[in-house]
Formats: structure tokens, C-alpha cells, sequence
């Protein structure tokens, strides 16, 4: 059995489409905000690993919101952009269609919540009042395009004689996708597999449109529930990027695709995502957003192919199947860590930053490599994730505020003085200033520098890789008024490290400062 899809053409039955919302349902989440480049940067880096869909955003939220679709619209080729939108609401519909019309393969999604709770307290409307606005949601999104997505918010706690009504309506009024999500994470594998089973055997219309999956990670059960959605005979599958997303997280693209791949046997399912991009991907969100990936994640997480007990480590060596299900080469980690050296040309960088998944302007691989060299002469060994931090580190967004240079004078028998050198708007700022210790005497130059009334919510250092010489990259959370930005900094030097992170944040803090709220979403 086969679908004809206005996107894709032809879509066979073994095919699942992979609906990437890392830009929508992950960046909402609190901390998790990306700039316009940030994202684009996203975006470029989707394509390449694969997604079908890209979930761009949610264009009405706000003009950044917009703007960004817009652009990831002008600047994605193959994959599907897709814009957010209540069924309800007209001009989401409208700032949706306006947001994605520059993509050649454009998508709206709208949704609104179907379940009693929802409709009573939220929405406070009628179940008849929600089946209108279905209709005319979906009616409206296909006089901007052919591909028309609808959700049933909360879908998955919906009674279900009603979530049928609800599709049957929303198939009648042209959406040719129909996602079920599990809003809260509250549904168990057997529960989700049967919801797809009914509607596909219950729903006139059924066989002619794509079921999707989006499922919450509240329980721990979002992965779980993604593929047992399959065997109930979902077709698009959607996930972001190291499971980010409202809460507990959505499903995790990296662990469904490698499921799928490792477990064909159960999920014989087809995607297009190649999987050895997945670590440098995950690790490209993980530098934007500040937030690390535990070390216990499945597939990009440090300790995913590490073996530590000497039993494990005697089975690897005689036989890596005995402990490993998948090869660490699939999902992109690389044997050879030590990568380049002080005598290492421009050139030899540049095919260094392709292989790791950066496509840079040549000013910017200029400032990389200048930081390269000065790493080179510090560090003995310069490994693949050295090279990471650096050139993250390289590509923030330092708009305003940009760090020059730090001196320290530090020990047991004084207090610390710093003196540290900042870019402000163009112009070079010094101050010179005591600390209880080289990080506070730091930061408090950077207070007499920049003077912000934001204070230090979290403070972290880690080391990038192993050995004393080994770069840290240092996390900055500032809080101003209930606004919390993280920043991120990476430096042979711990303080340098701790005041680049520092710069980021506030640089984050004045960006967010200027940005109108958007409105609260839900989901
Ligand atoms: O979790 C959810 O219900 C959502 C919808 C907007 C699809 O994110
Ligand atoms: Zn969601």
C-alpha cells in the first residue's frame, strides 16, 4: 500500500517520514532559545543529516519568530519547512503561510486541543465549537499550500469516539498529515499503538494520509511510545535533537533513528537520515543552547561506546558485538581523536571543520584558525572536541560585548587581581580589579566594565576532553528579572573560559532584553 503525498511524492508503506521540531517544540522550552543564526545554522545542519520536515517555528508567537521562519524558508532547499499555527486562530494561519511561501516545499501545521480537560479548561469551548474551527483551520492553511498538517492537542488523552469525528473532519477539510500527540507523556506503548490502529480502521478517508507520532518524554516513555505508534501505523515520526523540547523532552530523533536501524528486524522501517551525522549535529545544539548532554545518553552521549569494567573491556577487545549493538563509527564518533597539530595548515583545518559539519564564511575560519594555532602551541594533543568548543566558541554571537584579553594575578597570599580588556559597541573598555579568587576578581571586571544588574544563577566548568591541558568549557546562567540566559565558553585557560561564557550570556541577556515576549504557547 501506498500514499500519494503532495511533498513526497509517492510514500510507500515501509517509508517513515522524519519531522524534525527541534526549532519549535525545543526551542520553546525554557532555556533553550536560539538566535536567528543559531537557528539557521540548525536548519542547514538538519538538511544535511536528513529530515524530511523541518518544524521551523510558530511564525505568529512574534516577529523573531517570523523572521526566522521566514529565512530558514529562503535558505533550506529540499527539506519541507513547516510553520505552527492554531486552528483557531486566522492570522496564525495567515503569518504561517506568509512565513514559509519563499520555501520550494512548505508545510502549515495547525492544531488545537481535542481532549475534555483541554477543551473545558483551556480552550473553554464546546466540542462542536472545536470540530468548526478544525474545519475552518485546516480550509484556511490550504489556501497557502497543498501540504497541511493537523494536531489533536492532548490527542492522546481524547476520548476516542471524538478524536474520529475530529480527524474525519480535518481529512474532509484538507490536512493530508494527522498527528496524534501525546501532549503530556502520559500514555504507555500499548495505549498509542491502538489509538493508530482505530483511527486508520475507524476514520473514513484514513487510507489517504500520513498518521504522525509526537510524542512527550514525561514518563521516560517518549521513544517507546514513538515506535509502538509505528506499529500502529504511524508514518512520521516527530522528534528533535537530543529528545530537547516542552518539560521532560520529546522523543529523541538520534534513538528512534538508530532503533530503527539497529532493531530492522522489529522496525523495518525506511528514513533517510544519515546516521553518521547525528553526534555532530547533537553536539552543534548542544553548544548553542548551552546544555550538555548527560553522559549516559543512548547514542551521543560520552559514555554511550565507553567501557569502563574490565570484563567489558576483555569482550570489546576480543569481539566489540559482545558489548556493543551498533558501531560507534555509525553514529558518527571517530576512532582517530588526535586530530591536528601546531604545524597543521589553513587547509588541512578547513577539510577538518567539513568533516566535522561546519560550513563557515572564510572570515570566520580566518578567526578559528588564528584561535587553532594559539591552542596548538598550548595543548599537546588537539582532539576533535577541542576543535568543536573552538570553533562554537568562534561562531557565537558576541554582537555587542566582545572579550579581548584577561590577565591574572592569582595565588594563596593575596587576592586575586584581574585585568581584562572588553570590546563594547566598538570600543575597547579596560578595568582592573581585586576578587576573592581569579573568577570572582574577573567577573567583577566585567561588572565595571559593562555595569548590569543581572546576578550569576549557575556556574559550571568542565573539561572539553582528558590531561591537565585540557580546554574547559565553562557554562554562565544570569538571571534579570526572571529571564535566565545561559552562556557558554571554551579556553585553554579556566577564567578565560568562565569570562567568554560570561560575555555570552550577557550578550544573550541584552539580545533577549530588546525581543518582545511571545505569547504563551501551549503544548
Ligand atoms: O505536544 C503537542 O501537543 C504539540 C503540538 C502543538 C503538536 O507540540
Ligand atoms: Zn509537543
Amino acid at each position: 500500500m501506498s500514499i500519494e503525498h503532495p511533498s513526497f511524492g509517492r510514500i510507500d508503506d515501509d517509508r517513515v517520514i522524519i519531522f524534525d521540531t527541534t526549532l519549535r517544540d525545543g526551542e520553546q522550552s525554557p532555556g533553550f532559545s536560539m538566535n536567528l543564526d543559531e537557528k539557521l545554522r540548525m536548519a542547514k545542519a538538519l538538511e544535511e543529516l536528513g529530515v524530511d520536515v523541518i518544524e521551523a517555528g510558530f511564525p505568529v508567537a512574534s516577529p523573531g519568530d517570523f523572521e526566522s521562519v521566514q529565512r530558514i524558508a529562503e535558505t533550506v532547499k529540499e527539506a519541507v519547512v513547516c510553520g505552527l499555527a492554531r486552528s483557531g486562530g486566522k492570522r496564525d494561519i495567515e503569518a504561517a503561510g506568509e512565513a514559509i511561501a519563499p520555501a520550494k516545499r512548505r508545510r502549515i501545521h495547525n492544531f488545537i486541543s481535542t481532549s475534555p480537560l483541554h477543551m473545558k479548561y483551556k480552550l473553554r469551548m464546546e466540542p462542536e465549537t472545536v470540530l468548526d474551527l478544525i474545519a475552518s483551520g485546516n480550509q484556511a492553511a490550504r489556501q497557502f499550500t497543498d501540504d497541511v498538517q493537523w494536531s489533536a492537542e492532548d490527542g492522546s488523552r481524547t476520548e476516542p469516539d471524538f478524536l474520529c469525528r475530529c480527524v474525519e473532519v480535518a481529512i474532509k477539510n484538507g490536512a493530508n498529515t494527522i498527528n496524534i500527540p501525546d501532549t503530556v507523556g502520559f500514555a504507555t506503548p500499548d495505549e498509542l499503538q491502538a489509538i493508530f490502529a482505530m483511527l486508520r480502521e475507524r476514520v473514513p478517508g484514513a487510507e489517504n494520509v500520513v498518521f504522525s507520532t509526537h510524542n512527550h518524554n514525561d514518563l521516560g516513555l517518549a521513544v517507546a511510545n514513538t515506535a509502538a505508534a509505528l506499529a500502529g501505523g504511524a508514518r512520521q515520526i516527530e522528534c528533535t535533537i537530543n529528545g530537547i523540547g516542552e518539560r521532560a523532552g520529546n522523543a529523541a530523533l538520534e534513538e528512534i533513528v538508530m532503533a530503527i536501524r539497529t532493531r530492522h528486524d522489529k522496525l523495518a522501517f525506511k528514513n533517510n537520515i544519515e546516521t553518521p551525522r547525528l553526534l555532530s549535529v547533537s553536539r552543534m545544539l548542544a553548544n548553542i543552547t548551552s546544555f550538555d548532554v548527560q553522559p549516559n545518553k543512548a547514542i551521543v552521549g560520552r559514555n554511550a561506546f565507553a567501557h569502563e569494567s574490565g570484563i567489558h573491556q576483555d569482550g570489546i577487545l576480543k569481539n566489540a558485538a559482545t558489548y556493543e549493538i551498533m558501531t560507534p563509527e555509525s553514529v558518527g564518533w571517530t576512532k582517530t581523536s588526535l586530530v591536528l597539530g601546531k604545524h597543521s595548515g589553513r587547509a588541512a583545518f578547513r577539510d577538518k571543520l567539513k568533516a566535522l559539519g561546519y560550513d563557515l564564511d572564510d572570515v570566520t575560519v580566518q578567526q578559528a584558525f588564528e584561535r587553532f594555532k594559539i591552542l596548538a602551541d598550548q595543548k599537546k594533543t588537539v582532539f576533535d572536541d577541542d576543535i568543536r568548543a573552538l570553533v562554537d566558541d568562534e561562531t557565537r554571537d558576541h554582537e555587542r560585548i566582545k572579550f579581548v584579553s584577561l590577565e591574572l594575578v592569582s595565588g594563596s597570599k593575596h587576592p586575586a587581581q584581574a585585568t581584562l580588556e572588553l570590546n563594547v559597541d566598538s570600543e575597547v573598555r579596560q578595568a582592573q580589579v581585586t576578587g576573592n579568587g581569579p573568577v570572582d576578581a574577573a567577573f567583577r571586571a566585567i561588572q565595571e566594565i559593562f555595569p548590569h544588574d543581572a546576578t550569576l544563577a549557575l556556574f559550571s566548568v568542565a573539561a572539553v576532553t582528558e590531561g591537565t591541558d585540557a580546554q574547559a568549557r565553562t557554562t554562565v546562567r544570569l538571571e534579570e528579572n526572571g529571564k535566565l540566559v545561559d552562556g557558554q565558553g571554551a579556553d585553554a585557560d579556566t577564567v578565560v573560559s568562565a569570562v567568554r561564557a560570561y560575555v555570552h550570556a550577557l550578550n544573550k541577556l541584552l539580545v533577549k532584553r530588546t525581543r518582545a515576549e511571545p505569547e504563551a504557547l501551549s503544548a
